[in-house]
């Protein structure tokens, strides 16, 4: 590759007062790991293409349009961008996201399965909020399938990250999470039916390891509590086909 070839496929731009050049293409969420910044994010999953649904990771672009506030994971950086991932705006943006989706939320963190490792649970205490300030309708109660084998699902916990389709989608090829019906009612389910006897599930884990809340929880974690248990990669031990699989 010739110089000024290298030069076309990279952009500089600067975030947070630190220059960085990245390839042409990078989101601003690449960037700014490359920079050692870490911005929140509830939906991205490294492995995974961006969804930019749950407009945690929102970094303000300097002169931007729309008051300059953008989504981090799907933004791509440009040559001169200067952005900022941290100041009143941004904070005032990320916590009416957590408002938001705390106002849909079943807040018994004592009793929940995820309780300590719950990326809901570490924003809302880091942004300051203990409860919601948004009171109105809510999805109904006690919706709990445990009718999987391998996981519960709690629709209360659940906030329409679609990691877990994503995952099972990547990972296994497969398509056997669907997330239906509209509105409060929204909620994961298998393909093909409503009941994972009839589903292609082989009870892998990996959309139950990807939650970022207790919506998906192991039947097997109401038996310790997360910090007294390590994360390793393994076998997977609900079939013979060797996938690898963070349990
Ligand atoms: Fe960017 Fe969810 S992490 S929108």
């Amino acid at each position: 590759m010739t110089a000024t070839e290298t030069a076309i496929a990279t952009v500089t731009l600067t975030i947070d007062g630190q220059s960085v050049t990245v390839p042409k293409g990078t989101t601003l969420l690449k960037a700014a790991a490359k920079a050692n910044i870490e911005i929140p994010t509830l939906c991205y999953l490294k492995e995974l293409a961006p969804d930019g649904s749950c407009r945690m990771c929102m970094v303000e672009v300097e002169g931007g349009r729309k008051g300059g506030l953008v989504t981090a994971c799907t933004e791509h950086a440009k040559d001169g961008m200067v952005i900022h991932t941290q100041n009143e705006k941004i904070r005032n943006s990320r916590r009416f996201v957590l408002d938001l989706l705390l106002s849909n939320h079943k807040l018994d963190c004592f009793k929940c399965p995820s309780n300590g490792d719950c990326k809901l649970q570490d924003y809302s205490l880091e942004y300051g909020l203990l409860e919601t300030s948004l009171h109105g309708r809510r999805q109904p109660a006690n919706q709990q399938d445990v009718t999987n084998p391998f996981f519960d699902y709690d629709p209360e916990k659940c906030i329409m990250c679609r990691r877990c389709s994503r995952v099972c989608q990547l990972r296994q090829g497969r398509d056997i999470i669907s997330i239906s019906h509209r509105g409060f009612d929204t909620k994961m389910l298998p393909c093909y039916g409503e009941d994972w006897d009839e589903s292609m599930c082989e009870s892998c884990g990996n959309c139950v390891s990807v939650c970022p809340t207790g919506a998906l929880s192991s039947k097997d974690q109401r038996h310790f509590r997360t910090w007294e248990t390590t994360k390793v990669r393994t076998t997977c031990p609900h079939c013979g086909t060797g996938c690898q699989v963070d349990l």
